[in-house]
């Protein structure tokens, strides 16, 4: 997600920020910015793609220097990553200048109101709003204006603010999006995250949401709301730089489990509109009224979502579902008709083989849906029609968060359809938004509860085969827990369809095999009973991952038992997953292994 950094002090600013901000590279950006004072005038340099472009267009202004200024990374949400897009952004006189890192759910509403008024918009993102509106509050209290803009915005957002008539000064706010104030001597920072100052102070304020910060070099002023000055404990890193890109996890990849109920919540708030799902991409109703057949096309764990949503599109909207891998479906001469819908998933947007389906499904003439969390990414941009995982970036090689942004968004997709076609009334529709807005909550139960799975890790790390049972939406959540355990602890693993073990591969279960079962659907719970009863028999050990619903089903049968709350039954691999990731992870470090960057894997893979 984006950086920001600020700076007030005697020192010149510009390579203080140019370093803050590459300290905050890791967060994953696609362009960067800096605005600084420049006599009582604001000066604005920024670039689409990376930190040294931005430093190459600074060192034109040679001779140049000043002492107080903000910085920005961009990770885009709202509008490809181009100049203009970049951040900072002004009010129309170029007198405020604005950086943001989050996502501000009302901009549109806020943007058109702003055009009635008179207003010019030079960008598309919903940054350009709060410029904007800070200028049409303002009259002459930087502060007071921006503690009304706060109350006209909906969503995240942690700001930095420079205003002409306050040189020296920086304003700043938070709600949802981390930020916090660096506390030096004679000099002031504001931050996304503390590696950007930890050059020059370890003494730091955190920044509570709904609180508004006043800055200059020799003081921090912390308000409320209402503008009340409100008391900073002080506090102290006793972090390395390296520890603290991680925000005090261990590895990116930990940080990332433990992001999912922020980035699911990210991904699902923005597309709820009183209690309905509004899905922000232009397919037209009559596409989804008049689809013959969707097929879904992807690699890897992106793959796996697909075979999640297979079972919940077809059971909500009653369309036939066909998964593919995309490295098979370009060479497959795949039967396709006009009438029919490709979902491409992708995280990065950029999987070659990924590409290069969707590219021979648009040769076929069918239609493309893509599902990315990279904006303005390639499969983004060549699909007919796009929805943004909002997951923020994502540096561990091996998939969490962007994958659980995909499966709500294939969630909220099969309601759609589903009302679409009339398969469901909108009350029903209400509730499954309902229950799809829970899920960041039940997510952070279960990433809550590692003590357990931690303990069974403990246990299972020197396995050398490990498999997964399931059936239905069990099966596929198997798939995906398989892949986790295989990609970052290299033990050899497999998920099975729990019905399809005895027709040859139960050959292999044998005494201390581990078994995870994963048993969440309360319809097929007895079945699954009697398929721990078959590996059992023949020595394994049984790990069952049950819900709340059907864990005294299985309680007498299972070795171990790990319980997630209970769901909408065909959303429960957005918490059994989880589970699973956390499973993986503890036993790649109890052996040791290179978490965020496994061995032979890449994050994107851009060749065939
Ligand atoms: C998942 O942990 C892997 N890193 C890999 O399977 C990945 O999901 C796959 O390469 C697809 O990548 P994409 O989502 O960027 O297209």
């Amino acid at each position: 997600m984006c950086g920001i950094v600020g700076f007030t002090g005697s020192a010149d600013a510009l390579p203080v920020l140019l370093s803050g901000l590459k300290r905050l590279e890791y967060r994953g950006y696609d362009s960067a910015g800096i605005a600084v004072f420049d006599g009582d005038d604001i000066r604005v340099v920024k670039t689409r793609g990376r930190i040294s472009e931005l430093e190459n267009k600074i060192n034109e202004l040679s001779g140049f220097s000043s002492q107080c200024g903000i910085g920005h990374t961009r990770w885009a949400t709202h509008g490809e990553p181009t100049d203009e897009n970049s951040h900072p952004h002004l009010s129309g006189d170029g007198r405020i200048a604005v950086v943001h890192n989050g996502i501000i759910e009302n901009y549109a509403e806020l943007r058109a109101r702003l055009i009635k008024r008179g207003y010019t918009f030079r960008s598309e993102t919903d940054t350009e709003v709060i410029a904007h509106l800070l200028d049409y509050y303002y009259s002459g209290d930087i502060l007071a204006a921006l503690s009304k803009v706060t109350t006209k915005l909906r969503g995240s957002y942690a700001l930095g603010v420079l205003c002409a008539d306050r040189p020296g000064e920086i304003i700043a706010a938070r709600l949802d999006s981390p930020l916090i104030v660096g506390l030096g001597e004679g000099e002031n920072f504001i931050a996304s995250d503390i590696p950007a100052f930890l050059a020059h102070t370890r003494d730091y304020y955190t920044v509570d949401d709904g609180e508004i910060i006043c800055l200059s070099k020799d003081s921090v002023t912390v308000y409320n709301s209402d503008l009340e000055p409100v008391e900073k404990e002080r506090m102290t890193v006793n972090w390395s730089v390296e520890a603290a890109e991680k925000g005090g996890y261990e590895h990116f990849m930990l940080k990332e489990i433990n992001e999912q109920p922020k980035a699911v919540r990210d991904t699902v708030s923005p597309r709820l509109e009183n209690g309905r799902i509004a899905l922000d991409t232009d397919i037209p109703e009559e596409l989804l009224k008049s689809l013959s057949r969707i097929h879904i096309i992807a690699c890897g764990s992106a793959y796996h979502t697909g075979t999640v949503a297979k079972y919940v599109i077809e059971s909500l909207a009653k369309i036939p579902v066909e998964v593919d891998l995309a490295s098979e479906f370009r060479y497959r001469e795949p039967i396709v008709s006009e009438r029919d819908l490709c979902i491409v998933i992708s995280q990065s947007g950029e999987t070659a083989d990924t590409l290069a389906a969707m590219r021979e499904a648009k040769r076929r003439g069918v239609r493309t849906l893509a599902i990315i969390n990279v904006v303005g990414s390639t499969i983004a941009r060549e699909a007919d029609f796009v929805l943004y995982t909002w997951a923020g970036p994502e540096i561990a090689v091996a998939t969490t968060k962007a994958y659980s942004t995909q499966l709500v968004m294939l969630y909220m997709l099969a309601a759609r359809l589903a009302v679409a076609r009339g398969h469901i009334s909108p009350d029903e529709e209400k509730t499954l938004a309902a229950e799809i807005s829970l899920i960041p909550e039940k997510i952070d139960k279960v990433i809550g509860n590692t003590d357990t799975l931690s303990y069974l890790a403990s246990r299972f790390h020197n396995h050398k085969d490990i498999f997964f049972l399931g059936r239905g939406v069990d099966y596929a959540a198997g798939l995906e827990g398989s892949l986790k355990l295989k990609e970052i602890s290299y033990i050899r693993s497999e998920a099975y369809a729990a019905g399809e073990l005895k027709h040859g591969t139960i050959a292999l279960i044998q005494n201390d095999t581990l078994v995870v079962a994963i048993a969440t659907q309360k319809a097929l719970a007895e079945k699954m009973v009697s398929n721990i009863r078959e590996v059992k028999a023949r020595g394994a050990c049984v790990l069952t991952i049950a819900s709340e619903d059907t864990r005294d089903a299985l309680a007498a049968v299972s070795d171990h038992l790990f319980t997630v709350p209970a769901c909408f039954e065909k959303f429960s691999p957005s918490l059994t997953v989880p589970a699973m990731q956390i499973f993986a992870y503890y036993i790649a470090v109890a052996r040791g292994c290179s978490i965020d960057k496994p061995r032979n894997l890449a994050k994107s893979v851009t060749v065939e």
